[in-house]
Protein backbone atom coordinates (compact mmCIF):
# COMPACT_ATOMS: atom_id res chain seq x y z
CA UNK A 1 0.00 0.00 0.00
CA UNK A 2 1.20 3.47 -1.17
CA UNK A 3 0.06 6.43 1.10
CA UNK A 4 0.64 9.77 0.24
CA UNK A 5 0.64 12.40 2.46
CA UNK A 6 0.76 16.31 1.34
CA UNK A 7 0.40 19.80 2.63
CA UNK A 8 2.04 22.63 3.63
CA UNK A 9 4.72 23.08 5.93
CA UNK A 10 3.78 22.69 9.36
CA UNK A 11 0.51 20.94 8.82
CA UNK A 12 1.79 18.53 10.85
CA UNK A 13 2.13 15.97 7.94
CA UNK A 14 5.41 14.91 9.12
CA UNK A 15 4.39 13.60 11.96
CA UNK A 16 1.10 11.88 10.86
CA UNK A 17 3.12 10.17 7.95
CA UNK A 18 5.96 8.56 10.36
CA UNK A 19 2.82 7.44 12.34
CA UNK A 20 0.88 6.17 9.72
CA UNK A 21 4.32 3.96 8.88
CA UNK A 22 4.47 2.83 12.46
CA UNK A 23 1.15 2.07 12.76
CA UNK A 24 0.70 0.08 9.39
CA UNK A 25 4.46 -1.28 8.88
CA UNK A 26 5.45 0.47 6.36
CA UNK A 27 9.09 2.69 5.42
CA UNK A 28 8.62 6.37 4.92
CA UNK A 29 10.17 8.87 3.03
CA UNK A 30 10.35 12.93 4.57
CA UNK A 31 10.68 14.25 0.77
CA UNK A 32 10.61 17.81 1.90
CA UNK A 33 14.53 16.46 3.31
CA UNK A 34 15.86 15.68 0.36
CA UNK A 35 15.14 19.29 -1.30
CA UNK A 36 16.16 20.72 1.94
CA UNK A 37 19.32 18.93 1.17
CA UNK A 38 19.97 20.64 -1.90
CA UNK A 39 19.06 23.76 -0.41
CA UNK A 40 21.58 23.30 2.15
CA UNK A 41 24.21 22.19 -0.48
CA UNK A 42 23.86 25.55 -2.09
CA UNK A 43 23.86 27.72 1.06
CA UNK A 44 27.36 25.76 2.19
CA UNK A 45 28.64 26.48 -1.50
CA UNK A 46 27.70 30.17 -1.12
CA UNK A 47 25.16 29.60 -4.03
CA UNK A 48 21.67 31.75 -5.27
CA UNK A 49 19.45 28.86 -4.54
CA UNK A 50 16.82 31.40 -7.53
CA UNK A 51 20.31 29.79 -9.93
CA UNK A 52 19.68 26.99 -11.94
CA UNK A 53 22.76 26.10 -12.41
CA UNK A 54 23.88 26.40 -9.00
CA UNK A 55 20.65 24.33 -7.57
CA UNK A 56 21.54 21.66 -10.13
CA UNK A 57 25.15 21.22 -8.86
CA UNK A 58 23.26 20.49 -5.23
CA UNK A 59 21.82 17.48 -5.95
CA UNK A 60 24.71 15.75 -5.96
CA UNK A 61 24.99 16.37 -1.65
CA UNK A 62 26.72 14.07 0.26
CA UNK A 63 24.40 11.39 1.97
CA UNK A 64 25.82 12.63 5.30
CA UNK A 65 24.20 15.81 4.49
CA UNK A 66 20.63 14.56 5.34
CA UNK A 67 21.76 13.95 9.23
CA UNK A 68 22.46 17.94 9.43
CA UNK A 69 20.72 19.70 12.25
CA UNK A 70 20.66 22.62 10.28
CA UNK A 71 18.42 21.01 7.76
CA UNK A 72 15.65 21.55 10.26
CA UNK A 73 16.12 25.60 10.17
CA UNK A 74 13.48 27.97 8.77
CA UNK A 75 16.34 29.59 6.68
CA UNK A 76 17.40 25.95 5.03
CA UNK A 77 13.28 25.54 4.61
CA UNK A 78 13.34 28.83 3.00
CA UNK A 79 16.51 27.68 0.17
CA UNK A 80 14.32 24.19 -0.17
CA UNK A 81 11.50 26.31 -1.07
CA UNK A 82 13.73 28.22 -3.87
CA UNK A 83 15.32 25.42 -5.16
CA UNK A 84 12.23 23.17 -5.40
CA UNK A 85 10.85 25.80 -8.11
CA UNK A 86 13.53 24.36 -10.66
CA UNK A 87 11.75 21.49 -12.79
CA UNK A 88 15.42 20.02 -12.90
CA UNK A 89 15.54 19.97 -9.34
CA UNK A 90 12.76 17.72 -9.30
CA UNK A 91 13.54 15.81 -11.99
CA UNK A 92 16.81 14.94 -10.19
CA UNK A 93 15.18 13.89 -7.30
CA UNK A 94 12.13 12.20 -8.43
CA UNK A 95 13.85 8.75 -8.88
CA UNK A 96 15.15 8.70 -5.58
CA UNK A 97 11.27 9.28 -4.49
CA UNK A 98 10.15 6.57 -7.06
CA UNK A 99 12.02 3.79 -5.99
CA UNK A 100 10.86 4.32 -2.30
CA UNK A 101 7.03 4.80 -3.05
CA UNK A 102 7.54 1.18 -5.53
CA UNK A 103 9.63 -0.83 -2.81
CA UNK A 104 7.31 -4.14 -2.62
CA UNK A 105 5.22 -3.68 -0.05
CA UNK A 106 4.78 -0.13 -0.23
CA UNK A 107 5.22 2.80 1.36
CA UNK A 108 4.51 6.15 3.27
CA UNK A 109 5.83 9.11 1.69
CA UNK A 110 5.13 13.05 2.38
CA UNK A 111 5.66 16.28 0.82
CA UNK A 112 4.29 18.49 -1.90
CA UNK A 113 3.32 16.38 -4.65
CA UNK A 114 3.63 12.58 -3.71
CA UNK A 115 -0.15 12.06 -4.61
CA UNK A 116 0.27 14.18 -7.95
CA UNK A 117 3.12 13.25 -9.49
CA UNK A 118 5.43 11.29 -7.37
CA UNK A 119 2.74 8.60 -7.15
CA UNK A 120 -0.22 9.02 -8.38
CA UNK A 121 -1.40 5.27 -8.24
CA UNK A 122 -0.86 5.89 -4.28
CA UNK A 123 -4.33 4.00 -2.64
CA UNK A 124 -4.69 6.28 0.09
CA UNK A 125 -3.82 10.33 -0.61
CA UNK A 126 -4.15 12.71 2.71
CA UNK A 127 -3.57 16.28 2.05
CA UNK A 128 -3.09 17.86 5.93
CA UNK A 129 -3.99 21.19 6.41
CA UNK A 130 -3.89 23.90 9.25
CA UNK A 131 -4.39 28.04 9.24
CA UNK A 132 -1.36 29.90 8.53
CA UNK A 133 -1.72 31.52 12.09
CA UNK A 134 -1.66 27.84 13.47
CA UNK A 135 1.38 26.48 11.79
CA UNK A 136 3.17 29.94 12.84
CA UNK A 137 2.53 28.93 16.34
CA UNK A 138 3.18 25.60 16.19
CA UNK A 139 6.23 26.36 14.46
CA UNK A 140 7.31 29.01 17.04
CA UNK A 141 6.72 26.30 19.70
CA UNK A 142 9.29 23.75 18.07
CA UNK A 143 12.05 26.47 17.37
CA UNK A 144 11.61 28.53 20.72
CA UNK A 145 11.66 25.00 22.53
CA UNK A 146 14.78 23.83 20.85
CA UNK A 147 16.08 27.54 22.32
CA UNK A 148 15.61 29.35 19.25
CA UNK A 149 14.33 32.64 20.02
CA UNK A 150 12.36 34.31 17.00
CA UNK A 151 8.97 36.78 16.86
CA UNK A 152 6.14 34.82 15.75
CA UNK A 153 5.26 37.48 13.35
CA UNK A 154 8.32 36.92 11.32
CA UNK A 155 7.49 32.93 11.25
CA UNK A 156 4.10 33.60 10.34
CA UNK A 157 5.21 36.05 7.17
CA UNK A 158 7.82 33.41 6.49
CA UNK A 159 4.88 30.45 6.27
CA UNK A 160 2.48 32.15 4.52
CA UNK A 161 5.80 33.82 1.76
CA UNK A 162 6.59 29.68 1.59
CA UNK A 163 3.09 28.92 0.75
CA UNK A 164 2.55 31.37 -2.10
CA UNK A 165 5.84 30.04 -3.81
CA UNK A 166 4.84 26.38 -3.34
CA UNK A 167 1.53 26.90 -4.75
CA UNK A 168 2.21 29.26 -7.52
CA UNK A 169 5.35 27.14 -9.10
CA UNK A 170 4.61 25.99 -12.58
CA UNK A 171 6.10 23.16 -11.87
CA UNK A 172 4.53 20.14 -9.76
CA UNK A 173 2.68 23.00 -7.55
CA UNK A 174 1.30 22.17 -3.58
CA UNK A 175 -2.52 21.04 -4.00
CA UNK A 176 -4.98 18.22 -2.86
CA UNK A 177 -4.74 15.51 -5.48
CA UNK A 178 -7.96 14.42 -6.88
CA UNK A 179 -9.77 12.18 -4.83
CA UNK A 180 -7.42 13.14 -1.64
CA UNK A 181 -8.96 13.04 1.53
CA UNK A 182 -8.38 16.39 3.09
CA UNK A 183 -7.40 16.61 7.12
CA UNK A 184 -7.45 20.31 8.51
CA UNK A 185 -5.09 19.63 11.73
CA UNK A 186 -6.71 23.60 13.34
CA UNK A 187 -8.03 22.85 16.21
CA UNK A 188 -6.54 18.96 16.58
CA UNK A 189 -4.20 17.63 18.60
CA UNK A 190 -1.24 15.59 17.99
CA UNK A 191 -2.82 12.64 18.95
CA UNK A 192 -6.61 13.24 17.44
CA UNK A 193 -4.64 14.11 14.32
CA UNK A 194 -2.83 10.65 14.23
CA UNK A 195 -6.39 9.18 14.86
CA UNK A 196 -8.06 10.47 12.18
CA UNK A 197 -5.62 10.00 9.70
CA UNK A 198 -5.69 6.04 10.46
CA UNK A 199 -9.20 6.24 10.80
CA UNK A 200 -9.01 7.75 7.08
CA UNK A 201 -6.52 4.74 5.86
CA UNK A 202 -8.60 2.46 6.60
CA UNK A 203 -11.79 3.56 5.96
CA UNK A 204 -9.99 3.82 2.28
CA UNK A 205 -8.91 0.57 2.38
CA UNK A 206 -11.93 -0.78 3.41
O1 LIG B 1 8.18 19.79 3.93
P1 LIG B 1 9.33 20.74 4.09
O2 LIG B 1 8.97 22.02 4.78
O3 LIG B 1 10.53 20.08 4.70
O4 LIG B 1 9.76 21.11 2.59
C1 LIG B 1 10.72 22.11 2.31
C2 LIG B 1 10.50 22.65 0.90
O5 LIG B 1 10.78 21.65 -0.07
C3 LIG B 1 9.07 23.09 0.59
O6 LIG B 1 8.85 24.45 0.94
C4 LIG B 1 8.91 22.84 -0.87
C5 LIG B 1 9.89 21.73 -1.17
N1 LIG B 1 9.24 20.42 -1.37
C6 LIG B 1 8.71 20.18 -2.61
O7 LIG B 1 8.73 21.06 -3.48
N2 LIG B 1 8.18 18.95 -2.89
C7 LIG B 1 8.14 17.99 -1.95
N3 LIG B 1 7.62 16.79 -2.26
C8 LIG B 1 8.65 18.24 -0.66
C9 LIG B 1 9.19 19.48 -0.39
Amino acid sequence: MIIAVDGPTASGKGTIAKALAAHFGLPHLDTGLLYRAVGRQVQLAGGNPDDLDAALAACDFPEALLDDEALRSEEVGGYASRVSVHPGVRRALYERQRAVALQPGGAVLDGRDIGTVIAPEAGVKLFVTASVAERARRRWLEMTGRGIMVDLAIIEADIAARDERDTSRADAPLMAAPGAVLLDTTTLGRGEAIAAAIAAVEARRA
